[in-house]
């Protein structure tokens, strides 16, 4: 009888209705799932409202930590950083990272490029010379037409920086590519760019059809790319090799690390968990600010594979006796506008970074990934990686094995310098529960 649960109208019922609608075809067995939705709803009505209107069909809020990672030097600033993530061992990893390279200086940033792009994609079926003058003869007139929607971004020193007219015929026949090139300042600029994308698809299909009527135009796609290999940021750090206090010896050390490295530069199945690794600590940021973790990703991937190879982001040198370790990472961030103004935490986030400009959140972004991929190799080259990441996940073991505030310090204190797994931590609650009882 599945049927009986398709729905239709269902994003015009209210809250409430919805969830009888849940409990009645989904909850019927599942007790306290209805009462932990309502649990989690703002207490505030208005505040609770903004998240109702942030997408359709609102039933409740999903909760994820909000952290800092303190002690990110950058660029001779210090920068607390807000992260937002539910993986137990990635803000005590970044700020591990954050503490030992400000002992060297910190993270070196710097923007490359900030270009965003857009595309109108489409066939064109007639002799290609017509289309390109076309194109030629109404680019500077489209451009001027474009302005009520330009004026703003252009005032704040951005707007579209060129417009080229692209053929792909090569693989698909008669694809043209309309590439529109982008400077959105403080703002991602997503709505910009769609906007001024589909207006000239408007313009260009209109005067298309009375000037030649041949039906041989047809645009089919208008859309940003979340490909922006020239909205990109470089980040580093180094130091002479012999400083470098590891609990290793500073050679065997840095060689260690930077085949670490080059493997993931070499080996796929490496690449991407290191990849991975960078990604932890750049989402969390992006996450944190309100930014589109979805598009950093996706664009820091497709980077990752520019030369026809899926290899690692970062890079690891050591010449002259200096251990440096960078990588560069396309983000396409805003600190204006968007969700970065409307979520109340992103607020928060932006406020405890000092408000940057986009470009700097560009570099704050950039050098907590590398953190959490420094701290990542560092473990996996020495103690391996399960003794960190398992003593934070201490804390959601014992919460799964209903451990008490007592046992959670007896066990926290036993596990201190011992490596935690689940069946250890589980013998050892037992063992404690067992004592109380016979001390009873
Ligand atoms: C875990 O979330 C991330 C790591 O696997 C990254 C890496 O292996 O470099 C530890």
């Amino acid at each position: 009888m599945g049927h009986l649960k398709f729905v239709n109208g269902f994003s015009r019922w209210t809250k409430r209705e919805k969830i009888a609608w849940l409990r009645e075809h989904y909850l019927r067995n599942k007790p306290g799932s209805v009462e932990k939705l309502r649990l989690y709803w703002h207490q505030d009505e208005a505040e609770q409202a903004l998240f109702d209107e942030l997408i359709e069909n609102v039933i409740g809020n999903y909760y994820l930590p909000f952290a800092i990672a303190p002690n990110f030097l950058i660029n001779g600033e210090v920068y607390a950083v807000p992260m937002v993530t539910e993986e137990s061992s990635v803000v005590a990893a970044a700020s591990k990272a954050a503490k030992f390279w400000y002992r060297y200086g910190g993270f070196r940033a710097e923007v490359t490029g900030k270009i965003k792009t857009g595309h109108i994609h489409l066939i064109y079926k007639g002799n290609p010379l017509r289309l390109y003058d076309f194109f030629n003869r109404h680019k500077a007139e489209y451009l001027k037409r474009l302005k009520p929607f330009t004026e703003r971004m252009d005032a704040r020193g951005g707007g579209i920086l060129s417009v080229q007219l692209e053929d792909q015929t090569l693989h698909i026949p008669g694809y043209y590519v309309i590439g529109f090139q982008f400077d959105t300042v403080d703002s991602m600029g997503a709505n910009f760019i769609n906007t001024v994308l589909e207006e000239w698809a408007e313009y260009m299909e209109e005067d298309y059809a009375r000037e030649f009527g041949d039906g041989n135009l047809e645009i089919v796609l208008r859309i940003l790319s979340n490909y922006n290999p020239s909205c990109k940021v470089r980040v580093e750090v180094q130091a002479p090799v012999e400083s470098l206090e590891t609990g290793m010896a500073p050679y065997e050390y840095v060689q260690r690390f930077k085949l670490a490295v080059d493997m993931a530069r070499v080996n796929i199945f490496r690449a991407v968990t290191h990849n991975k690794g960078i990604m932890n600590g750049v989402d969390a940021v992006v996450l944190a600010t309100g930014n589109d973790f979805r598009a950093v990703e996706a664009g820091a991937h497709a980077h990752a594979v520019r030369d026809g190879v899926y290899r690692s982001l970062s890079e690891a040198e050591v010449s002259d006796g200096i251990f440096r370790f960078g990588m560069e990472i396309p983000l396409a961030l805003g600190t204006v506008g968007g969700m970065t103004r409307l979520h109340p935490m992103a607020q928060v986030a932006l406020d405890i970074l000092q408000n940057p400009s986009a470009e700097m959140l560009m570099k704050i972004v950039a050098a907590t990934g590398l953190a959490q991929n420094f701290s990542a190799i560092h473990s996996l080259v020495t103690e391996g990686i399960q003794k960190g990441h398992m003593k934070m996940h201490l804390n959601n073991i014992l919460r799964q094995l209903d451990a008490t505030e007592e046992e959670r310090r007896l066990l926290r204190d036993y596990f201190t310098n011992k490596k935690v797994h689940v069946k250890g931590v589980k013998e050892k609650l037992d063992e404690i529960r067992q004592k109380k009882d016979e001390n009873f």
